[in-house]
């Protein structure tokens, strides 16, 4: 193994034409070397260091361009979270159970984008990242009060998240890249629907509640402990 190269890798494109003619007169006597010349042809290593080594034919521009997209996506809920967050910490409103939650979720969604972008590093594509858009700061509703209507839009969130995947499933599935539907469905669409329950449950117990004090503070310890 000289310069860090098996044999095969030092053939020549030019050897490799006589190659292939050859192989084409005698194709069952040698096939390891038919194997080669086909693999060196379909699967060209990239001259330029600008292009991707890893990249594979499946992996379509289409399917690097909604992976940053869905990034975007995940780090705009992360946003929305963290100013909940902020907003349920605050020392007028102080429900430290609530802002705890809102915190979790921030980091999670955080957690998402970056397992995205680990994806687009690893299959060759590059990661762009765009704009994020400015939460909202205030989250009272006259008659919700804050802590339904928080998790209301959160419900609203995930499920729009959950679209999203679904989304970017579908245009793996177009380039045929089993690797990245298994990605989504094995790393993010599981746990989104998980979320999406988790969630509505809180909803479930905010509606009983509505906008009573004491009863919102008995949530917000629930949550706490839990
Ligand atoms: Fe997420
Ligand atoms: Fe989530």
């Amino acid at each position: 193994m000289a310069n860090g190269k098996i044999w095969w890798q030092k053939i020549s494109p030019r050897f490799l034409g006589k190659l292939t003619i050859l192989i084409s007169y005698f194709p069952s006597t040698i096939p390891q070397l038919q194997t080669i010349v086909e693999a060196k042809t379909q699967h060209p290593v990239a001259d330029n260091r600008s292009d991707s080594f890893s990249r594979t034919p499946h992996f379509h521009v289409e399917c690097e361009g909604a992976l940053n997209e869905q990034i975007n996506i995940e780090y705009n809920m992360s946003y929305i979270y963290h100013a909940m967050y902020a907003y349920f910490a605050r020392d007028n409103v102080y429900l430290p159970g609530i802002a705890a939650h809102f915190l979790k979720e921030c980091l999670e969604e955080r957690g998402h984008a970056e397992l995205l972008m680990n994806y687009q590093i690893k299959r060759g594509g590059r990661v762009e990242l765009q704009s994020i858009m400015p939460p909202q700061v205030d989250y009272d509703h006259p008659e919700k009060g804050d802590a339904l209507y928080a998790f209301e839009l959160s419900l609203s969130l995930e499920k729009l998240n959950n679209d999203r995947l679904i989304a970017l499933h579908r245009v793996a599935g177009e380039a045929d890249d089993a690797n990245m539907q298994d990605f989504i469905e094995g790393e993010l669409l599981a746990d989104q629907v998980k979320s999406i329950e988790e969630v509505s449950r809180f909803v479930g117990q905010l509606r009983r509640v509505g906008n009573k004090g004491d009863a919102v503070w008995h949530f917000d310890q629930a949550l706490l402990k839990a």
